[in-house]
């Protein structure tokens, strides 16, 4: 008999406070993929939506960007569309166009191009955890001191800005994706003229900071994009300035919230933290498991250029989709055992970094980073536990932890 359907009205797909007080809803994602995997979403004052939730699914239209556009519809809110006058960004660009802009910089983003940036990321790595670990025991906050102060120093320092202007980026970003958080509420302005508020401060520095590479470039990339051409022309201002917040925006919080994620799995399961101690050639696939437990992008939206049969559903032109690649990440079909964290899930297909024509960018970038932080903390830890409840996000974007209270003893080394 088939189980009877949960409450949509008392979980939003994507209403950011739910997240913030419940966390994923994993009951109803789980049912809907084995009941109803393209829901018509009409629970919300928003626009209505197809509730996409199957791993297959996910992968059929992530393949077919001509056929789901990225740029209309990338987020779905629970309120009423507000609509902003800000250049798109890479993710936010559609066929043919998008693949000439990707050209430009993917080669900057593999795994042998970031090779050579290695070393600087390690250290950075390095002297984040040294900061914690200078006493043997104690207390702290894991996002401000390891998980969020290491992707922002990374970008920071890739895009070429001056370290002391390193934690303006860690404010910003904070304010753009926490837009709907009540830590970051902006008084008389809605969530939306919050975030714009910012994305403006935000353009304003990096118009200076491109000027200023633009006459004295370096090896960064901002003055890379100051040089990227399209049909031999030189890119506008406004086109090179997308880039850098995209990369500002895309790089952090995402990082942040896995390798966060990935601590209060290990903490929640450790005896894969002692497995990962004795067996430290398990990183990279503990690293790919905390991405696929924790999938801090919780969705991105598609708009549908033409009908499109779907299962037993007809999606019609113009429909806007939300694929919940946290529920991908949980599919039965995919995934043995899939509510359970193993650092040794080989294979593992997961979805958290996207899937077809907007797969990550910065999939390698982030892998590095997590190897960085889990590689010098991890083998350190004698004893971990929380000493507070995780403080979430109130976003239906970006599935995050603002604080994440432990206590911790070391071995002595
Ligand atoms: C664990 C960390 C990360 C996660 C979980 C993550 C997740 C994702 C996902 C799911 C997408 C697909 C977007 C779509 O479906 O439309 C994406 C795209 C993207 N990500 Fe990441 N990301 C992470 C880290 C980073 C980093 C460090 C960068 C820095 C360069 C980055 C840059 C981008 C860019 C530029 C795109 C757009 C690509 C395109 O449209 O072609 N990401 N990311």
């Amino acid at each position: 008999m088939a189980s009877p359907a949960p409450n949509f009205s008392e979980f939003n797909l994507v209403h950011p406070l739910h997240y913030a007080e419940r966390g994923y809803p994993h009951d109803t994602w789980e049912w809907l993929r084995k009941n109803d995997p393209v829901y018509y979403w009409e629970e919300t004052e928003g626009m209505p939506f197809w509730a996409i939730t199957k791993h297959a699914d996910i992968t059929t239209i992530g393949k077919l960007p001509s056929k789901f556009h990225n740029g209309p519809n990338l987020t779905i809110s629970h309120l009423p569309r507000e609509d902003n006058d800000f250049p798109p960004t890479l993710i936010q660009l559609d066929p043919p166009k998008h693949g000439v802009f990707r050209r430009l910089i993917s080669k900057r983003f593999t795994p042998r191009a970031l090779l050579r940036f290695h070393e600087d990321i390690d250290k950075i790595g390095k002297e984040i955890v040294d900061n914690l670990v200078q006493n043997e025991e104690g207390e702290c906050d894991f996002v401000s001191e390891v998980s969020a102060p290491l992707p922002i120093a990374v970008i920071a320092w890739m895009l070429g800005l001056p370290r002391e202007d390193w934690n303006l980026l860690f404010d910003w970003t904070n304010r753009i994706i926490g837009a709907g958080d009540p830590d970051f509420a902006v008084e008389g302005k809605t969530p939306t003229e919050a975030a714009q508020a910012t994305m403006t401060e935000l353009f304003m520095y990096f118009s200076q900071l491109v000027d200023e590479k633009r006459k004295s470039p370096g090896d960064d990339l901002v003055s890379l994009f100051t040089q990227f051409e399209v049909d031999g022309e030189k890119l506008t201002q406004m086109d090179v300035l997308a880039w850098c917040l995209i990369i500002v925006i895309a790089g952090n919080e995402t990082t942040r919230n896995a390798t966060t994620g990935g601590m209060l799995a290990f903490i929640q399961n450790q005896n894969e933290l002692r497995r990962l101690q004795n067996e430290p050639g398990l990183l990279s696939n503990a690293v790919e498991e905390v991405v696929r437990w924790t999938t801090p992008i919780i969705h991105f939206g598609r708009t549908a250029t033409e009908d499109f049969q779907l299962r037993d559903k007809m999606i019609r032109k113009d429909d806007v989709l939300a694929l919940f690649y946290p529920s991908a990440n949980r599919d039965e079909e995919v995934f043995d055992d899939p509510y359970t964290f193993r650092i040794d899930r080989d294979p593992n297909p997961h979805l958290g970094f996207g899937v077809g024509e907007h797969f990550c960018l910065g999939a390698h970038l982030a892998r590095l980073e997590m190897e960085v932080a889990y590689k010098y903390l991890l083998p350190r830890i004698a004893e971990v536990e929380l000493i507070g409840e995780p403080d979430r996000l109130h976003s239906s974007l970006v599935g995050g932890v603002k604080h994440l209270p432990i206590r911790y003893r070391l071995n002595s080394v």
